[in-house]
């Protein structure tokens, strides 16, 4: 059973800190998010590492596709997967782990991903929930470790969001909070699954959606999204 809070912080809390490092997840530890949200690609040696984009160039000023670069040439800013492992064990932070892969490596990066959470993620955690965009990628993340929950990212939900979860065997769905209607919220809670939206920053609009039937709300602000569903 998919546990999940009705807050979780995105990127870490990127409304106050750079997105995706380990400075923005003490950031939304200390403005009291109990979960955070990243992004997981590869490097070209294989690493996963937390990133966005593909290109360094927004958040570090470097023009360089990560994907193509080594571990070894990142800037210490990237986090490794693994270094946040390390660092949500030390603050006691869950996490939704996003599964981002770069073109063509859907599959490579959720085994990746979900093998590095099994020799690292720990016990006393809550049990992450994996998600993506990419059917391949839970495809491949259920193939290799059934045992991690998993929720599909739709941006936009259309009349096969049912079809396509039943195939990944999804236990939740994430999707665009600007965009979710009562109609399809109340489908999604009515066939089982935890329904997650992202990104809302506004606190009346986080209660509607709440009071739609919403039950976990990813957040730049955990501190403004936790105040207003208090
Ligand atoms: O996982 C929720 C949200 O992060 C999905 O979109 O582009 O911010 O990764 P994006
Ligand atoms: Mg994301």
């Amino acid at each position: 059973m998919l546990q999940l809070p009705n807050v979780i912080g995105h990127r870490g809390a990127m409304a106050y800190a750079p997105e995706n490092t380990l400075e923005s997840f003490r950031e939304a530890h200390r403005r009291g998010a109990t979960w955070v949200e990243i992004d997981v690609k590869l490097t070209a040696d294989g690493v996963p590492i937390v990133l966005h984009d593909s290109s360094l160039k927004r958040t570090t000023g470097i023009d360089r596709l990560a994907p193509e670069m080594r571990a070894s040439e990142l800037p210490s800013s990237v986090p490794t997967f693994a270094q946040a492992i390390a660092c949500f064990a030390e603050l006691g932070l869950g996490c939704n782990v996003e599964i981002k892969p770069c073109e063509g490596r859907e599959a490579e990066t959720a085994r990746v991903t979900v093998e590095t959470l099994r020799r690292l993620w720990p016990a006393a955690l809550p049990a992450p929930l994996l998600s993506s965009f990419k059917d391949q990628s839970l495809a491949a993340a259920r193939d290799a470790a059934p045992e991690f929950a998993r929720a599909l990212l739709i941006d936009e939900l259309k009349d096969d969001w049912r079809g396509r979860a039943e195939a990944v065997a999804a236990a939740g769905i994430n999707t665009n909070g600007k965009r979710l209607t009562a109609v399809r919220a109340v489908e999604i809670r009515k066939a089982g699954y935890v329904l997650s939206v992202y990104t809302i920053n506004d606190g009346d609009v986080a209660r509607a959606l709440v009071g739609m039937g919403v039950q976990c709300v990813i957040t730049d602000a955990p501190d403004v999204i936790l105040a207003a569903l208090q």
